[in-house]
Order: structure tokens, then C-alpha cells, then sequence
């Protein structure tokens, strides 16, 4: 985190260049002004003209990446003869012919505002802190007491409490966020307890200066991929999961997931002897001299299903505590791509593809950002692998400006190989997505940094890393790729001006 900070501060000085190339950014992406002109553009404009205009200005060079190859070959979307001309400039990370084409059409479009070369220039810290920063630092509060002072004792954890914005969670730039992880890392448990809702053991964990966190313990080793007969409702959950989800969430500039930290926990000392005797009840020595235990939980809590350390030391995630009712009172939408919970049932999304037009029209439930949300939230556990996003969750004192929380990430990054496109089912049917996430997803296909490295880099500074396996790096760029593919396929059906949508986060 010392070293995010770091890259922030040392883009700022080199910053004058930047900055300068940002206002000319924001001064393009912000001109919506005239829809009529830029599609006269379009049409009128010849794309080979301009390919092989742009081949005689860039040393032409295949990206070798067998990984994105494989994708071409598998997904045969756009293809066609102009394939074999068509040569990408080698500085992009990624590489996909109807990403190219689409990003082409877009850059020809002034009011767009897109720029590869911009964009490549621009750190993903940078850029995330543009898109959407103006409404963070807008957005309305918690409905706090007014006496909930400005004392300068106060935890971190009340900081993040009561920093919590309806535009996002917690201010990327705000140290209290930093510091509540390492205060979580580090600092002695007091209390624990059982929670009793969901299906397996997770513990309450209180500290001596009032934090509040979830403490999921280690189920499997990192290399266990999820059983492919398993269906998703039966998957266990991932302590990694959710470490890897909150960094993945806070380099795309959501700010959505809750703060966690991974952690290594005696079992002896601060689990056992802080434990009630429900839950002293349900450990054991292993044959091999491990220590064990289940707990009490509805599904998932009996000897077959332990959770076994190493000696007594076993590892875990500690995810923050959300703010209490009433101030943090939270109300579920349920899904409209909620899956069906059945082996032997179908959700409506998936058995009817014109499932989302209908849906649009139903303005009843849903509030203005209620979609982008929903589809930023399927981007997002598109990438991590996640089928289990069943409910939306916002503040409800916020409830029409509030972002979704996106707890409860345990179930992804269960499979290194396997690309789950139904997660993607709201993009594919509405084909609409967010501008900034769209540009956000862009950077990271441009690069020069690939989302893996950016991974990488962020969950260097958790105590348990690493936190992925290798296939996990792979995945997460094939992934950012598959979007951008999907969206260069609604634009073959859909105008630009449906597609984007151009809100204020
Ligand atoms: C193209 O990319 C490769 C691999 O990243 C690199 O080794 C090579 O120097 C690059 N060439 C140019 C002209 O930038
Ligand atoms: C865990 O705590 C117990 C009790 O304090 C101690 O005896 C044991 O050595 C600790 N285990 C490790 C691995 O430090
Ligand atoms: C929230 O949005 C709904 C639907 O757009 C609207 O009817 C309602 O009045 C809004 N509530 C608040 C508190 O703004
Ligand atoms: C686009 O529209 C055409 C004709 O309406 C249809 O055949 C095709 O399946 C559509 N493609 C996509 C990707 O929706």
C-alpha cells in the first residue's frame, strides 16, 4: 500500500505532462454536444483507408500471447478475411481484432474521448481517481448524529464508517483505509463468535478498540479449483477469494468491497480461548497433528468439513464490519439476474434472450443507476468467476444514490481455466455498460501494465501472500479481454449512444 501511494505521488510530479494531456482528456470526454456530427463520421469514414495509414506509422509486430491467441481461436465473432492484414501496434498488452476495430471507431469520435495513446500514459491510479472522483467527493454521507464528532482519537474503523460515501465505500486516498487493514493484520482479537446466517462458519471478531470484522478461515490450499460437478450454489467458499476481490475492486476504482486483509490466527490462543463453548466444543487434535475445528453453521459444519491448521496457526480473511443499524441499515434488491438455486431449473435471463429489453422497460424497481451498477457488478464477478451475486445491496438511507456493496466474494477465483460467460448475461443482453468502466477496461487492454501486474503488485502488501495461483493472472487479462469483446459485439447492433452510459461515476 506503501508502494500505491508511492506510484500516486510519484505520477503527480511527473505529473505537469499528464495533467495537461488529462485536461485536453476530460475537455474531449466531456463535449457530448453533437451526436448527428459524429455519427455523419462514422459512416463516411473508410476503416482500411485508415488501418493502412496507421501501419506505415507503427513498427507492426504480432503480440505473441498464446493465452489471447486461443481466444481468437475459440470466439470467431467479426472475423473475416481482413484478419490476416490486420497487425496490432505493439504496445498494447492485449490483442483483439474487433476490440481494434472498436476502439478505432470510437477514437474517430471526438465527442468519445478516447485516446489509446492517452490512455497509455495515464497510471490506472490516475485514471481511476478521474473517472467518477467528482461524484465521490459529492456524495452524500451516512445519515450520522451530528455530535458523531470530529474527536481525532478515533479508530479507523469509525473513520471508514463514517467517511462511507452512497458514491463509493471509502476514499481511495484516505490513510484511515490503509490503516484499518494493518489494524485488522495485526492488532489482538477480544471477542469472537459464531455468526449464525450462511452456510458455512464464519466468526465475528471483535478488537479491543471497538473494530468489528469477519474472519473466514482457510478451507482448501490455493491449487484447489472448484470441482466441475459442483454447481455453484455447492461451492465452498475462498478466504483468498476475498482478499484478491477487494484489490481487484479498489485498482478498478470501484470502491464497492468492503476493506480485508488475509491474516495468519493461532488457533490456540485466539480462537480457542476466546470461543464459546458451542465452538470449543467442535475442535480436535487431526491424525497428523493438526488442529482443527467446525463450529455451528447451517450447512457446512460438521467434521467432514473442518477447517484444519498447520499445528495451531491457520490462515484466514478479516473482512471490515459495515456500519450498524439504524445509520447503516441496508436494504437487498433481489437480482433481476439472480440464478435459479436449482439443478433442475432455469432462470428466466437464461432461457430468454430478450429477457433485458423487457427489464428496461420495468422502471418500477429500478432506479437510475440500478443498472450499471448491476452490469458493473457482473463485470466485476465476471473477472473474479463469481456465479453467487444474488441480491444488491445498497445503504437504504441512501438507497436511490447508494452504490451497491459487494460483500461476499468468497466464491470466486475458484476455476483458472474456465471463463463462466453467463455471469456476463446482463451485459450480453442489455449491451450497456458504463463509459468509465468501459475506459477503465480499455487501460487495462492497452496497458502498458496488465491487470495481472496491477494484481499482483496490490496483493503484494496483504500478509498472506501470495494470495493467487499463477492460472489466476492469465484468467484475469483473458477476462478484461472477453468484456471488451463483448461490447465490440453490441456495437454491431446497438449505437454507440445506447451502449455507453455516460453517468456521473
Ligand atoms: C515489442 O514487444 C516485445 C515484447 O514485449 C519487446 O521485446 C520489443 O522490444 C517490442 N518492440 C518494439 C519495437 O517496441
Ligand atoms: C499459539 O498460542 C499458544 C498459546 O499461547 C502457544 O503455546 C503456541 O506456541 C502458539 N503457536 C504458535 C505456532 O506460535
Ligand atoms: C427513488 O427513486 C424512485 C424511483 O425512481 C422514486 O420514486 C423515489 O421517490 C426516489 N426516492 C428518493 C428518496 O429519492
Ligand atoms: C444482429 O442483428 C442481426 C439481424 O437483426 C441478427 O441476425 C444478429 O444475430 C444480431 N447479432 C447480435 C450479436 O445480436
Amino acid at each position: 500500500m506503501m508502494k500505491l501511494r508511492a506510484r500516486v505521488i510519484g505520477a503527480v510530479v511527473l505529473g505537469v505532462t499528464v495533467l495537461v494531456t488529462w485536461i485536453l482528456y476530460e475537455e474531449l470526454s466531456s463535449g457530448r454536444t453533437d451526436i448527428r456530427h459524429h455519427h455523419s463520421i462514422e459512416g463516411s469514414m473508410d476503416y482500411n483507408v485508415l488501418y493502412g495509414h496507421q501501419k506505415l506509422q507503427h513498427q507492426l509486430q504480432q503480440v505473441d500471447l498464446k493465452s489471447i491467441r486461443d481466444i481468437r481461436n475459440t470466439m470467431d465473432i467479426n472475423s473475416n478475411s481482413q484478419e490476416k492484414d490486420y497487425v496490432t501496434k505493439n504496445s498494447t498488452v492485449l490483442f483483439d481484432i474487433a476490440v481494434e476495430r472498436l476502439l478505432d471507431r470510437l477514437e474517430l469520435l471526438t465527442s468519445f474521448g478516447l485516446s489509446r495513446d492517452l490512455l497509455r500514459q495515464t497510471s490506472m491510479v490516475i485514471l481511476t481517481r478521474q473517472l467518477g472522483g467528482i461524484a465521490r467527493k459529492r456524495s452524500r454521507r451516512l445519515p450520522w448524529p451530528q455530535n458523531y464528532g470530529s474527536d481525532t482519537s478515533w479508530t479507523n474503523y469509525r473513520k471508514f464508517h463514517h467517511n462511507a460515501r452512497a458514491a463509493a465505500l471509502y476514499d481511495p486516498d484516505d490513510p484511515a483505509i490503509d490503516g484499518l487493514l494493518n489494524d485488522m493484520a495485526t492488532k489482538p482479537f477480544k471477542y469472537l463468535e459464531m455468526m449464525e446466517k450462511g452456510t458455512e462458519l464464519k466468526l465475528l471478531i471483535q478488537y479491543f478498540d471497538g473494530t468489528k470484522a469477519v474472519f473466514k478461515p482457510m478451507r482448501w490450499p490455493r491449487d484447489h479449483e472448484t470441482l466441475p460437478n459442483h454447481f455453484y450454489f455447492n461451492d465452498y467458499e475462498r478466504h483468498n477469494a476475498e482478499i484478491a476481490a477487494f484489490h481487484l475492486d479498489r485498482i478498478f476504482g470501484f470502491y464497492r468491497v468492503p476493506p480485508v486483509t488475509g491474516r495468519f490466527v493461532n488457533m490456540t490462543s485466539e480462537i480457542f480461548m476466546l470461543a464459546g463453548k458451542a465452538l470449543k466444543k467442535t475442535f480436535y487434535v487431526s491424525p497428523i497433528g493438526n488442529l482443527c475445528f467446525f463450529g455451528e453453521c447451517s450447512y457446512y459444519c460438521d467434521s467432514r468439513h473442518s477447517f484444519c491448521g498447520v499445528g495451531d496457526v491457520i490462515e484466514g480473511s478479516l473482512m471490515t464490519w459495515l456500519p450498524e443499524p439504524p445509520v447503516g441499515d441496508r436494504d437487498r434488491w433481489r437480482s433481476p439476474y439472480r440464478r435459479s438455486y436449482s439443478k433442475f431449473r432455469k432462470a428466466e435471463w437464461e432461457v430468454d434472450d430478450t429477457y433485458c429489453e423487457g427489464l428496461l422497460l420495468d422502471d418500477q424497481l429500478l432506479y437510475e443507476r440500478f443498472m450499471p451498477d448491476l452490469i458493473d457488478a457482473h463485470i466485476f464477478d465476471f473477472i473474479t468467476g463469481n456465479m453467487d451475486r444474488h441480491h444488491i445491496e445498497v445503504f437504504l438511507h441512501l438507497r436511490n444514490d447508494s452504490c451497491p456493496i459487494h460483500m461476499d466474494n468468497g466464491r470466486g477465483f475458484g476455476k483458472t481455466k474456465v471463463d463462466e460467460f453467463s455471469i456476463l448475461a446482463p451485459l450480453i443482453q442489455c449491451c450497456r455498460i458504463r463509459k468509465s468502466t468501459f475506459l477503465k477496461l480499455t487501460k487495462l487492454y492497452v496497458g502498458p501494465e496488465p491487470l495481472s501486474e496491477l494484481l499482483d503488485e496490490s496483493l503484494r502488501n496483504d500478509p498472506l501472500y501470495p494470495i493467487l495461483t499463477s492460472g489466476f493472472y492469465d484468467a484475469v487479462d483473458r477476462r478484461v479481454l472477453h468484456v471488451l469483446r463483448t461490447v465490440a459485439r453490441c456495437l454491431t447492433n446497438h449505437s454507440i449512444k445506447d451502449v455507453f452510459i455516460d453517468d456521473p461515476f
